[in-house]
């Protein structure tokens, strides 16, 4: 079975057909850039751009950076502020031409890292990070997904997301050590009062996870996601297939 996976996010959207069996892409990805923040109107035009360039026809898939209550988008962290409250299912799914599945973006990765990925065979309790303009968590075990908004988690006065994001050793100019330990304390607290047995880190930076994994000292065994950034991809496609199951 095919599905075309959907990954919104802060600087871009991209989307490929995934075999779902396999977490293969199909082709290669498709990806718009959004330097501006698109409003909700603005951002269906994308998904609806996505779904004819690969003249698709079939389940379709979303991740969206924010909390997802059934039908409903509502939190916009990083994106337009009029997502919140918004029928996200209806929007897109005029947009794609047909019902689309629609997720949080960390939960999309930690259902594909545990199918396809890095948690692939593990049941024990896996905390995912991943790591990009914010910062997303989903908790899994024994094949149960729990999305999680930890990127929230209070610090100093605002979200962790500001201090420990990808986007923030950009802004800071952190050298790789200075944001490793800087990770390191996040998950320790995480750890504290979570326990997971296992953190799987993903977003762009996981590809350097050699440059500060050294730097993270958590008790939990910490590996990078597997799928890279096309984890949110193949997992908004894998959610897409289980619903239609
Ligand atoms: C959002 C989460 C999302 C994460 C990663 C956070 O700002 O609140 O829902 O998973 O960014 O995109």
């Amino acid at each position: 079975m095919k599905a075309l996976g959907i990954d919104i996010g802060g600087s871009a959207i991209k989307g490929a057909p995934v075999d779902v069996r396999t977490g293969r892409l199909l082709a290669e990805r498709h990806r718009i850039a959004t330097p501006r923040r698109l409003s909700p109107v603005q951002m269906a035009g994308a998904v609806r751009e996505i779904v004819r360039h690969f003249e698709w026809q079939g389940p379709v898939g979303i991740g969206f950076p924010g909390v997802i209550a059934g039908r409903r988008i509502l939190t916009s962290a990083n994106l337009h502020p009029k997502f919140i409250g918004c029928d996200g299912v209806r929007l897109f799914s005029r947009a794609a031409g047909g019902p689309v599945a629609l997720i949080n973006d960390a939960a999309a990765a930690a259902h594909a890292e545990m199918t396809c990925g890095a948690g692939r065979g593990f049941t024990g309790k896996t905390l995912l990070v991943t790591l990009g303009t914010g910062v997303g968590t989903a908790l899994a075990q024994d094949g149960v997904v729990f999305a999680c908004e930890l990127g929230h988690f209070p610090w100093e006065g605002k979200s962790a997301e500001k201090f420990v994001g990808a986007a923030a050793r950009g802004r800071e100019d952190l050298s790789w050590v200075q944001w490793g330990k800087r990770l390191g304390r996040y998950l320790r607290q995480l750890e504290a009062l979570l326990w997971p047995e296992r953190i799987i880190i993903g977003g762009g930076a996981s590809a350097k996870h050699r440059k500060f994994f050294p730097h993270l000292k958590t008790r939990a065994e910490v590996v990078p996601a597997q799928l890279r950034n096309g984890a949110g991809i193949v997992g908004a496609a894998l959610w897409a297939a289980r619903d239609r199951a």
